[in-house]
């Protein structure tokens, strides 16, 4: 909806008006698209911390507030009462789903779990140590050369069928990676399993012996792929949308968005959360390493805190930190100090000045490491699990994109501070 304007007049006294918009709840936007065509200038935003890249009905983020909702479900209430297939017919969908519609959504993620075979033969490519998002992000854009049949991304029956090979095959590649990195069979999905049963035991079962899935794992993955699920347009859901505008096919989108995830800043925290808590080792040594994260000549930070949006707490991490006491307490794991360590650089950081005075708490990424490392998942699979409960969320932005009839290719400008023109000069001359 638009209402009032904000009028801009350049220093020459030249006139803008900008319209604003407003949507249900949150800041409004001022739409700036006219602004080059009138005043000869671009907005610069690096790192678009004040900038709204398109108009979204899936997620909301309140930062201040520390407020998550999924198709306006508070997180809190679905992670209390629903499940990761129900979150994702709800994402994709926009609503929750019926008693039938939910039975016929989860048939079919179930009967589409498996892989064409031939897409096995690339984990005999894979070194036997090769990262799995290097492996994920490789597999899931090769899908590309196997599903190329429904890729017409204006055919709506084309955007379901890749909406459901993406839910249900992530855990099955992932799955295949782990075991590639741990020279182990592969194991096939099994139809007659809920999402997250059967992605444990594609994980942990063998050819040898039979495998009793645990429910506690069961339930706490179920948790953590909902929390998971959608943020907005974050770092990696921003890459799937601005790959998907140029008409590539989803899977390619999807490939790229699982890049992004990797880094260290974004989705790969989770993983560097685990890394720097071996290195901190014991509580003695935490203030030392929350001067170094203070320090701006130092490149270290404090990793699993800050948020770019969450300026209060992040929902998230206060619910995975109470998943975190239920499974170590109920798996009994060697890993207590280690949550313990968690819980004490977590008080010390909340004291402290500098992190009070920046707004910086734990975000998702602090506790859920300590829960995979529990769950018996190694490091290396955590931001693999993250992309998991993530692609979802990505799919639903990537159809939402697709289908907006004002879409068009996402394509920023810049502010130049090259050289000025100048001439070619012949080598023998320089
Ligand atoms: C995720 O966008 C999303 O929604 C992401 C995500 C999702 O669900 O998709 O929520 C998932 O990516 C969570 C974030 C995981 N990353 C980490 O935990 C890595 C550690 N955190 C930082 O790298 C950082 O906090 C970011 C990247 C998360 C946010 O960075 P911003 O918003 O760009 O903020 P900034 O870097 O400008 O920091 C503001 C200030 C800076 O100090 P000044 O320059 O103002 O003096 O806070 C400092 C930073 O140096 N700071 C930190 C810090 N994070 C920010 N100092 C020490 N330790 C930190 N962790």
């Amino acid at each position: 909806m638009t209402t009032e304007a904000f009028r801009l007049t350049s220093p020459d006294g030249k006139e803008t008006e900008l319209p604003v918009h407003t949507g249900t709840v949150g800041p409004a936007v001022i739409d700036v698209g006219k602004l080059y065509k009138e005043q000869g200038v671009f907005t610069y935003d690096p790192g678009f911390v004040s900038t709204g890249s398109c108009e979204s009905d899936i997620t909301y983020i309140d930062g201040e507030q520390g407020v998550l909702m999924y198709r306006g479900y508070p997180v809190e209430q679905l992670a209390a009462h629903s499940s990761f297939i129900e979150v994702c017919y709800l994402l994709l969908n926009g609503e929750l789903p019926t008693a039938d519609e939910l039975d016929q959504f989860d048939h079919t993620i179930r009967t589409h779990t498996m892989l064409n075979e031939g897409m096995l033969n690339f984990f005999k490519g894979f070194r036997y140590d090769a990262h799995p998002m290097a492996m994920l992000s490789a597999v899931v854009g090769s899908m590309s050369a196997y599903y190329h049949d429904t890729m017409d991304v204006h055919n709506a029956e084309h955007r379901d069928i890749f909406a459901h090979r993406i839910v249900a095959k992530l855990p099955t590649i992932a799955a295949a990676a782990y075991k590639l990195n741990i020279g182990q069979p592969f194991m096939y999905p099994r139809n007659d399993l809920k999402y997250c049963e059967n992605f444990l035991q594609m994980l942990f079962s063998v050819p040898a012996e039979p495998y009793e899935i645990d429910p506690v794992a069961a339930e706490a993955l179920d948790l953590l792929f909902i929390l998971h699920a959608d943020h907005e347009q974050n770092c990696s859901t921003s890459t799937v949308r601005m790959a998907g505008s140029s008409g590539a096919n989803p899977y390619s989108a999807i490939a790229a968005g699982i890049s992004a995830l990797w880094g260290p800043a974004h989705g790969g925290a989770n993983e560097a959360v685990l890394k720097m808590l071996w290195e901190i080792g014991d509580a003695s040594q935490i203030p030392k390493f929350v001067a170094k994260a203070k320090d701006k000549d130092d490149a270290f930070r404090l990793m699993g805190f800050g948020h770019r949006v969450y300026k209060s707490f992040d929902p998230r991490a206060t619910i995975i930190r109470d998943m975190c006491h239920k499974v170590l307490n109920q798996l009994g794991h060697n890993d207590a100090p280690m949550f313990e360590l968690a819980l004490e650089l977590e008080q010390v950081a909340l004291r402290d000045e500098y992190f009070i005075e920046k707004n910086l708490y734990p975000n998702v990424d602090f506790y859920s490491g300590i829960i995979y490392r529990a769950l018996g998942i190694p490091t290396s699979m955590f931001t693999v699990m993250f992309a998991i409960g993530r692609a979802v969320g990505w799919t639903a932005h990537w159809r939402e994109m697709i289908a907006d009839p004002h879409g068009k290719i996402s394509r920023p400008r810049q502010l130049y501070t090259g050289a000025p023109e100048r001439n070619y000069v012949p080598v023998g001359e320089r």
